[in-house]
């Protein structure tokens, strides 16, 4: 299938060509040739490019003129990102029928089901199809050694401050006291002291024989605590993973920006374990993939970041482990095969002032997000800090045997430590598309993300067909969530869908009942095929998947 696609590079427009295309079991899209500045012009010369393929495919053979596809999605703030979230069920403020609290929000139907889609995605890209990492669990309060151990009841303080002039309240790093001034109005700082964020509490219903606990401030103390009994369990080899999704609880001075910064969080991350020096055997696998860098370096020079290759990078030590370099590019990769347009990337060394206490050297995969480029992900080289930590506080050996007979202390020189609530604003910004003139939203979320999968509707009003589409929808349901529609215009349903992400919608009209078929949508092009119904499960999980193009799913309307 082939597409005219309007890009925005520097605020002008550019038309492009774009075909899906198979590669292996997937399909993926690909732009074919530039077509100029000119809309009409790009139309002429498309379709010139049309004619001259020697092609067998229907669409491309048909007399229909290619459609024009916006890519870029609309430009948003993150309040109105906020807005459309709470309109549309993804994110409310927490208790909002009392004010809500700063800092924690709570999901709402779409949410949920969106979050649960990005947990498996990770799960799946970092675990399921990796021989190397396995996932731990760990509980949200534990006994408090473990974080005076970590060193975070010492060291992970912050200072908290207020701007003298309008009042705001922030935090910085002690290395920014003197120089910071307020991001609101520009103004001096005033010192409020510095505070420990963790949250505490009491374990023990009864006050004098209680225990003061915390909240777990990360994921990743669980994974070094527990880290013998599953490299014992799991039978792990060095180098291997571990990784961990749930929930960690910061009290931030400042909760701000919707959820990019939040008290209660959830974090995906792995602590990667390898021997002292040992080389990244996977390294060869990223070169070719080129992100904006920006080292130290270029930091204090006030340099701009330079477009790499980050194998390149590494080779030139500017990325001074294969390991971060590799992991970078991993996580680099899983963004874009979701959707995420790889422009708005780049990656940021910490400069030596703002590094954590348990770091050697840490890189941000940052985003450019509608309040500037920031963090959207930490790579921390905690070298031994937390094992070495650990085997001192607990009495307890945390060296493992290698196949060699060598007995060692793993090391973690990269550790990638996601957000959810920050990819999540990721993938709802990139899929985020207004069309102005229609006045209607189509969040265009890669199908393994999408809430709802498929939407079913019956046209006719009559039992037949309704007991069709219901029989149809609990046969669809056994497998992905769906939506059952069947009130309002063909038109206004479609919209519903469209504005919540549903990749496919399916109707059940008037020949359904007697030629045992069904239409399905495809929302990014409303292109239309008629299929089976027998072969719509099958048919609908491929789509989801990627692994089938729409136009060769079924005979195309
Ligand atoms: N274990 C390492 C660690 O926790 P971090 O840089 O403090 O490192 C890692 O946090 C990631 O967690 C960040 O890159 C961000 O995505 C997310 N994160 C941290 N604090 C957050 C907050 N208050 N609200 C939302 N996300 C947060």
């Amino acid at each position: 299938m082939s597409f005219i696609v309007k890009k925005k590079i520097s605020g002008k427009e550019y038309y492009y060509l774009q075909k899906s295309i198979r590669e292996g079991d997937k399909v993926k899209s690909k732009v074919v040739a530039y077509l100029g500045k000119d809309l009409e012009e790009a139309k002429i010369k498309a379709e010139q490019i049309k004619q001259m393929e020697n092609t067998n495919s229907k669409e491309d053979t048909s007399k229909k003129p290619l459609e024009v596809l916006d890519s870029e999605p609309t430009k948003i703030t993150i309040e109105e990102l906020a807005n459309f979230c709470k309109r549309k069920g993804f994110v409310y403020p927490s208790g909002e029928i009392y004010g809500g609290l700063g800092g924690f929000w709570d999901y709402g139907h779409l949410g949920s089901e969106l979050v649960s889609n990005l947990r498996k995605e990770w799960h799946k890209y970092h675990v399921q199809q990796r021989n190397d990492i396995v996932a731990i669990d760990g509980s949200i309060i534990t006994n408090p050694k473990v974080w005076e151990a970590s060193g975070h009841v010492a060291s992970f303080v912050d200072i908290a401050v207020e701007c003298r002039k309008c009042h705001h309240k922030s935090k910085v790093d002690k290395h920014e006291l003197e120089t910071a001034k307020c991001d609101k109005c520009g103004g001096d700082f005033e010192n409020k002291g510095e505070f420990n964020p963790m949250f505490t509490t009491q374990v023990g219903p009864i006050k004098e024989d209680s225990v003061k606990a915390f909240l777990r401030p990360e994921t990743a103390q669980l994974i070094f605590a527990n880290f013998k009994l599953v490299q014992e369990n799991a039978r792990l080899q060095l180098p291997f993973g571990i990784a961990q999704i749930g929930k960690a609880f910061r009290n931030e001075i400042s909760p701000r920006e919707f959820i990019f910064r939040v008290r209660e969080l959830e974090q995906m991350e792995i602590e990667y374990f390898i021997e002292p020096n040992q080389p990244c055997p996977y390294v060869e696998e990223i070169k070719g993939t080129h992100l904006l860098i920006l080292d130290e370096d270029k930091q204090k020079n006030n340099e701009e970041p330079e477009l790499m290759d980050l194998y390149d990078a590494h080779k030139k030590g500017i990325i001074k482990t294969d390991w971060h370099a590799y992991w970078i590019a991993k996580e680099f990769e899983w963004f874009t095969s979701l959707g995420a347009n790889p422009n708005n990337f780049r990656a940021r060394q910490h400069t030596s002032e703002e590094k954590s206490h348990y770091a050697i050297d840490t890189w941000d995969l940052e985003y450019n997000f509608p309040m500037g480029w920031r963090e959207l992900q930490g790579f921390a080289n905690r070298g031994d800090f937390d094992l070495k930590q650990h085997q001192e506080h607990s009495k307890k050996n945390m060296e493992i045997i290698t196949p060699e007979g060598k007995k060692v202390l793993p090391h973690v020189v990269c550790e990638p430590s996601l957000g959810v609530e920050r990819a999540l604003i990721v993938f709802l910004l990139e899929s985020y598309h207004e069309n102005k003139e229609k006045n209607t939203t189509i969040l265009r979320l890669n199908p393994k993300l999408s809430p709802v999968k498929a939407a079913v509707f019956p046209i006719i009003k009559k039992p037949e067909y309704e007991e069709l589409a219901q029989l149809i929808i609990k046969d669809l349901r056994t497998e992905f969530n769906c939506n059952y529609d069947k009130s309002g215009s063909i038109g206004r349903r479609y919209a519903r869908n469209d504005e919540i992400g549903t990749p496919y919608c399916i109707t059940i009209d008037e020949v359904s009942p007697k030629n045992q078929d069904v239409t399905i949508r495809d929302r990014d092009t409303t292109k239309q095929i008629r299929i089976k119904t027998k072969e719509l499960k099958d048919t609908l999980r491929k789509l989801i998947n990627q692994e089938i193009k729409f136009e060769e799913a079924g005979d195309i309307l």
